[in-house]
């Protein structure tokens, strides 16, 4: 049975922001029997930590908060998320922090393709999900969908974590689901959850940012890079501005919105093929300098829209390799042009060359609700990022920055 009963709070966001809170409680109060037990999925991001913080206030003693780890998470601050969860939320009621690492690792690795990992994930994720509703006895999942997962969804950019699953639930419940990130994170301020400024995760994690096949080594690649990638671009920050970011109040944007590292397998062919030689001519006539061209053997997820419908690609990632710094706003020209011309979903600029099965991308930003975006490009701001990841992540080769925008790329690689 595929969630046969929905409940979504269907008000529209209004200042202020407590008033909203009050008739979100008084939407779960009412849409909660007296007998229910309520599964909370808890995955440590905003939303879920504001859906779960509102129930708390609403129905305290039928919640049951539940934190799968699923392999994927983060390491922030030099802690795993899973610890970061336990004492955030040390006074939750009922809270369970489960270790499903090894599930997830035997449905997941060694799949290629983007999409077909997503719905292996996403099964994974059902089944822990329901197993745990039946051994605990509760008949309610709720959770913390907003708005664009339900957009993205219906537009099948990509199958979200979170929505159309398969749960064996009476009813499904979606306080936050008429509201956009801005929207939550005003909501999490007020009720005080820690850092609602905090930048979003996807649900299935590192999955989608190791590009292609997953293994042990390249996982652990990645967590470290990732780490790495978010504490350089916040000391930067911290440097330039004195805050790890800045949130401008008008837009309801965090700049920068997304930071984070992927991982790609890289086999340097030195053998050019039509396509890289077409892409080496073109770009090469307009920078004015010798450009390297690799198509890397993975392909990542772009989105194309028309109108108001998008459509999901999956196509090559070119990387350009030059002996010199190319100014960044023919890089941004480049990031665009490229795909246009040549039907390919990222560019990658190298900022650090280096030998390794591995190639690391850096991703970063800027984006007000994630449905567009605009890489930051930084050359020079990279280098010690590109320098701490090769020294750090076992097997890496070359480090790049990623000069694509959403359209034509996607935010995550997958
Ligand atoms: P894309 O990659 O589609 O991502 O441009 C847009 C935003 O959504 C996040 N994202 C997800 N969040 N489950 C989630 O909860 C998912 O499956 C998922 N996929 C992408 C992504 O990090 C970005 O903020």
């Amino acid at each position: 049975m595929a969630n046969q009963n929905i409940i979504r709070f269907s008000e529209e966001f209004q200042e202020p922001t407590d008033k909203y809170i009050g008739r979100m409680i008084d939407f779960v109060k009412k849409n909660v029997k007296p007998d229910d037990k309520i599964l909370i999925a808890l995955s440590g991001g905003v939303d879920s930590s504001t859906v779960t913080t509102l129930a708390h206030r609403a129905v305290p003693n039928k919640i049951h908060p539940l934190f799968i780890d699923t392999g994927y998470m983060r390491i922030i601050g030099g802690k795993k998320e899973a610890e970061i969860i336990a004492e955030t939320f040390k006074d939750m009621p009922n809270l369970e922090i489960l270790d499903k690492s090894d599930y997830f690792y035997e449905r997941t690795f060694g799949i290629k393709d983007a999409n077909e990992k997503r719905l292996a994930f996403r099964k994974a994720y059902d089944e822990v999900l329901n197993t745990e509703a039946v051994k605990l006895g509760c008949n309610v999942h709720m959770d913390g969908t907003i708005k664009p997962d339900i957009i993205e969804t219906v537009k099948k950019v990509k199958p979200q974590s979170n929505v159309d699953n398969v749960f064996l639930f009476e009813k499904k419940i979606e306080p936050l689901a008429s509201l956009y990130k801005f929207q939550v994170r005003k909501c999490a301020e007020v009720l005080k959850i820690p850092d609602p400024y905090r930048q979003p995760f996807p649900g299935p994690g590192l999955s989608v940012r190791v590009v292609g096949e997953i293994n042990p080594e390249k996982l652990e690649a990645e967590r470290t890079a990732n780490a790495i990638v978010e504490e350089g671009v916040e000391d930067l920050f911290e440097k330039h501005y004195g805050k790890p970011f800045l949130y401008d109040e008008v837009l309801g944007e965090r700049i920068p919105f997304q930071y984070f590292a992927a991982t790609f397998d890289y086999k340097r062919d030195h053998n050019l093929h039509d396509k890289e030689r077409e892409i080496k001519k073109y770009t090469e006539s307009l920078i004015g300098k010798r450009v390297d061209v690799d198509i890397l053997e993975s392909k990542a997820t772009g989105v194309i829209y028309e109108g108001e419908e998008s459509r999901r690609v999956y196509s090559p990632v070119v990387a350009l390799e030059t002996d010199e710094p190319v100014d960044t706003p023919l890089l941004e020209h480049l990031g665009n042009a490229i795909p246009e011309r040549f039907g390919v979903s990222r560019v990658l600029h190298q900022i650090k060359p280096g030998f390794g099965k591995y190639a690391m991308s850096i991703r970063n930003v800027k984006s007000t609700d994630a449905v567009t975006a605009k890489p930051l490009i930084n050359f020079p701001l990279y280098l010690s990022i590109a320098s701490e990841i090769q020294n750090e992540c076992h097997g890496v080769g070359p480090v790049f920055q990623d000069i694509t925008s959403k359209p034509p790329a996607t935010i995550e690689y997958e």
